[in-house]
């Protein structure tokens, strides 16, 4: 067990487990279809087809969370719709039907198709803006991180809890201009810095896993993204801090009709994805955390990793798929 209590009434069937794999798989072949053909739009709308599909064939009493945008301005899987055959657990669903729009259309690594589900009212209503995110993984005690401390402190910190020098730690950071600052306080202190341009559910998510050579995750990204990999890193024991960027009355009103009536709030991971969370995440492109998608003739082949904090279990799902193949399905 995670250690994690979580009341009876807030636990949903296991059997989910599964079928959120299935959902993501689908998701990932319909977008892997279109990598590196330049159209993003396209390729999200392949991803969000095939996920709103399986969704709907789940026995779950389903909302969308987080999704595509609001109901003006996203057709499908927007917040606030209802999926699932409506019979079954009530659930909230967050999703990212392509995480990685850009990486998928350049066909370069790291595009996912990612979704999160937990009993209704588990997961925070982040809407569509950025959030400043700290992330690190499993095994160190409560508290060696600080989304308000200056980020040398917290690369020693962490180095310290890790038994390295500073100079031992690899940090990654969103490739973008509102980084500058962050990167030069952070290649100060010797701290090696992975840069990415996009996708950071994946860059999250690669603090729990040693095998992608990053210990901590810094920056600024999109919220919806924030609380999909909350999910993922609660499961596993990892840590997490968080607060939306309301800079604008705007932002600040929509976020109050979402029910955010603190706009500095600082969050921790059960805050954003409480409950018996399941995360699912099927790699479409190449990455550190996932394979992507492989088309062998009769065959597709998929990578995916789920997570179920309840428990703290993660699997790892090869499949292949052989009715997708034949007939071209989508
Ligand atoms: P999309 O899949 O919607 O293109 O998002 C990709 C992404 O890189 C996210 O992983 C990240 O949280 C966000 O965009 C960062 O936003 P921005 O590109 O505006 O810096």
């Amino acid at each position: 067990m995670s250690g994690i209590v979580v009341h009876q009434d807030k636990v949903i069937e296991r059997i989910l487990t599964l079928e959120l794999v299935r959902v993501t798989e689908r998701a990932a072949v319909a977008s892997a279809r279109l990598r590196g053909h330049g159209d993003e739009k396209r390729a999200d709308q392949a991803a969000v087809d095939a996920m709103r599909r399986e969704l709907n064939k789940l026995a779950i009493d389903g909302t969308i969370v987080i999704g595509e945008g609001e109901r003006d301005e996203a057709p499908m899987l927007f917040i606030g719709e209802k999926v699932g055959t409506g019979v079954g657990t009530k659930v909230d669903i967050a999703v990212d039907p392509l995480e990685g729009t850009t990486l998928c259309a350049k066909d370069m690594p790291g595009s996912i198709a990612v979704m999160a589900m937990a009993p209704s009212g588990s997961l925070l209503y982040a809407p569509d803006v950025y959030m400043d995110k700290i992330a690190i993984g499993p095994g160190y005690p409560q508290g060696v991180i600080d989304l308000d401390a200056a980020p040398e402190d917290n690369i020693n910190a962490l180095a310290k809890a890790k038994g390295v020098k500073p100079a031992e730690i690899t940090a990654l950071i969103m490739d973008r201009p509102r980084h500058a600052e962050l990167i030069e306080k952070v290649r100060k202190v010797g701290c090696s810095i992975r840069l990415i341009t996009d996708g950071d559910v994946a860059g999250v998510i690669h603090t729990t896993q040693p095998q992608t050579g990053i210990d901590i995750y810094l920056g600024i990204g999109g919220a919806p993204e924030g609380v999909l990999a909350a999910g993922a890193l609660r499961c596993v024991g990892g840590q997490m801090q968080s607060r939306l960027i309301l800079d604008t009355p705007a932002k600040v009103e929509r976020a109050a009709k979402m029910g955010i009536k603190d706009p500095k709030r600082k969050y921790d991971l059960t805050e954003m994805a409480g409950g018996d969370v399941i995360v699912a995440a099927t790699g479409v492109t190449d990455g550190a955390l996932l394979k992507g998608v492989m088309f062998r003739g009769d065959v597709i082949e998929t990578d995916t990793i789920v997570y179920r904090s309840v428990t703290g279990t993660v699997r790892r799902i090869q499949a292949e798929h052989r009715e997708l193949a034949k007939f071209h399905l989508d």
